[in-house]
């Protein structure tokens, strides 16, 4: 069963639940969900009992209709408690690892902004202190789903041209729970950020003290978005359905691992190698053509390190290993499966990467969310157990573990 099968189904259950315990009424409407809590499912399951318990009936009412309405009462309290405890896992969840996470995918408007935006208000939602960052530079928007309306008066170009000395500086308290690093790119030249700008900004994000930091990246492949996407300890690349947007997502992915490549023994690099041009000119020259293309599979270019440079073959090996990016597919229309989209980028990533590229979750298309770009309400904010957020809540809690 696809992931976003499963999704559905599980609201469905969801419902059904609240129908068993509460009413028809109450299954029907997003309001109720997103103010329903665990004692309100346990007085209800509390009340029910006392009406359909076999013991609370003659034993000559006792028959497989009460016996069974009795356990679709302890079952609809067990499916409510669960999710209701899924949704909020408690304060013990922590990034798997590091603490970045970015959001990327080769193309404009298939919902980067609006899933750091949602996933970062979730995160921090569950009390761990969390900063957005939008390096988005040329296209900043992030802070219109954050809910802000004008431009802000502090963003991230103060940093970077030296108006203020420190990141911290432009951070700033959203209403809806995460910090936010803004941007501001009606600023002339913002996107335009030269080597030794990048290296400060990558240097300073490292240094932000947080349980997480999200980073919303712009829809392309240049040097310095994949150089922001490959300092994350957790890369997502999103796609949809359109053919534009996982060709897209394809060449995401195949640009940042030879970037990562490329450039193993760079400053911005995170392999914590020497710099070392022999091993970098080898690997540029093996793995681009003339045209700025990769020609080598990364199976062909490991077997000819081994036979070339055996020496340089674990740093190599351990570069590739490490590069483990998820895949979210948004705005899925119903009843189509997100395999049918990531299958494809998969496949490819699978022959020219030799990398397993995970399917995080996917995101059906909400006009909520549409709503949200209007209004500039975070869907999660208006309804926090909405179908949505489940799909939001469900991505992160693969992202997580309990301490
Ligand atoms: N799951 C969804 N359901 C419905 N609409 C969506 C969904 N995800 C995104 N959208 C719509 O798509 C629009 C573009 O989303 P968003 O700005 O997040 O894209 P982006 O990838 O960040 O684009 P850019 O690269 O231009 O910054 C949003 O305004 C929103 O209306
Ligand atoms: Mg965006």
């Amino acid at each position: 069963m696809t992931v976003n099968r499963l999704e559905t189904d599980k609201m469905r259950e969801i419902k059904a639940a609240c129908a068993c315990l509460f009413s028809e009424a109450a299954a029907k409407s997003d309001r109720f969900l997103d103010t329903l809590d665990v004692d309100m499912v346990k007085r209800a399951y509390r009340r029910n009992a006392k009406v359909h318990h076999p013991d609370m009936k003659a034993s000559t009412a006792v028959n497989d209709v009460t016996s069974d309405r009795f356990l679709a009462i302890q079952q609809s309290y067990e499916v409510l408690v669960n999710y209701l405890e899924g949704m909020n896992p408690g304060t013990d969840a922590v990034l798997s690892q590091g603490k970045i996470v970015a959001v990327g995918g080769a193309k404009g408007g298939i919902g980067k902004s609006v899933i750091t935006a949602n996933l970062g208000i979730y995160l921090a939602s569950l009390g761990l202190k969390t900063v957005l960052v939008d390096l988005d530079l040329g296209g900043s928007n992030l802070h219109l789903y954050l809910g802000y309306r004008s431009i802000l008066q502090r963003s991230i170009n103060d940093f970077l041209k030296k108006r203020v000395s420190s990141l911290d500086e432009v951070m700033i308290q959203s209403p809806h729970g995460p910090l936010l690093i803004g941007g501001d790119s009606s600023e002339l030249g913002s996107a335009n950020i030269d080597f030794m700008k990048k290296m400060k900004l990558i240097k300073a994000i490292n240094a932000i003290e947080a349980d997480c930091v999200v980073l919303d990246l712009g829809g392309d492949t240049s040097y310095n978005i994949l150089d922001f996407f490959l300092q994350a300890d957790h890369g997502i690349v999103v796609t949809t359905r359109d053919s534009a947007s996982y060709i897209g997502a394809y060449h995401f992915l195949k640009a940042a691992m030879y970037r990562k490549l490329n450039r193993l023994t760079g400053m911005e690099s995170r392999s914590g190698e020497d710099k070392n041009s022999e091993l970098e000119r080898y690997i540029r020259e093996s793995t681009m053509t003339g045209d700025g293309q990769s020609s080598k599979t990364i199976n062909e270019l490991v077997a000819s390190v081994r036979e070339e440079h055996p020496q340089y073959l674990s740093t190599v090996m351990k570069a590739v290993w490490g590069f483990n990016p998820y895949l979210v597919v948004n705005r899925l229309p119903i009843g189509v499966g997100p395999e049918e989209v990531a299958g494809k980028i998969q496949s490819v990533a699978r022959h020219w990467l030799a990398r397993e590229v995970k399917l995080l979750g996917s995101i059906g298309r909400h006009p909520d969310v549409e709503r949200s770009a209007i209004d500039l309400i975070p869907a999660i904010t208006r309804h926090p157990r909405s179908t949505f957020a489940t799909e939001i809540a469900t991505i992160a809690s693969k992202l997580l573990k309990t301490v």
